[in-house]
């Protein structure tokens, strides 16, 4: 069936960056701590993966300066974003800006991790392995405590916008 519309394409960059943008997904802020010092970054790759054992997994750019120091920590926590919180994910995918200067946190009662205020909900793991993929890397996450944390709609992200979810 087709109404006409579609068009095939060879995956370039900008063909991959226009068809998977046709994915709506939510917004997570994948934190650590490195040291003493909170650290975080935006990812829309999270994905559940097994009630049991319980495994989440994101996927993290290799030029990513944060995964390092998530990898050093191992462990991690997913905060998934509420509808209010667009200028939150746009300050965590700004290389060089002050991270945690707009938002409070607390540590994860598990692995110490930052849990963000106001995020709808969070996951708390353990690294439990990694694979190499390209030019990311794919983590696996062991769930060692989560909760919801906040009433509201999700943030949502498609196409390269944000947006809200109605049903
Ligand atoms: C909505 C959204 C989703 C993103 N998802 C991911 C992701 O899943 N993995 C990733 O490596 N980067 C992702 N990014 C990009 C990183 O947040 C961005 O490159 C950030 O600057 C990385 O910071 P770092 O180099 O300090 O780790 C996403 C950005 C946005 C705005």
């Amino acid at each position: 069936m087709s109404d006409g519309a579609e068009a095939v394409m060879r995956p370039d960059e900008a063909s991959f960056r226009t068809v998977l943008g046709h994915f709506a997904t939510g917004v997570t802020i994948i934190t650590a701590m490195d040291g003493d010092v909170p650290c975080g970054l935006a990812a829309n790759s999270f994905t559940s993966v097994s009630m049991d054992p319980p495994l989440v997994l994101f996927c993290v750019a290799k030029d990513s300066s944060t995964w390092p120091k998530i990898r050093a920590a191992g462990s991690f926590a997913v905060n998934i974003l509420g509808d209010d919180q667009e200028d939150i994910c746009r300050v965590f995918a700004t290389r060089g800006a002050d991270r945690f200067s707009r938002i409070g946190w607390r540590a994860s009662g598990g692995s110490s991790s930052p849990l963000l205020h106001d995020a709808l909900a969070y996951v708390d793991c353990s690294i439990e392995t990694e694979y190499d993929a390209g030019d990311h890397v794919v983590v696996i996450g062991r769930v060692i405590e989560l909760g919801v944390t906040a009433k509201g709609g999700p943030l949502l992200f498609y196409r390269g916008g944000y947006g809200r979810f109605e049903a």
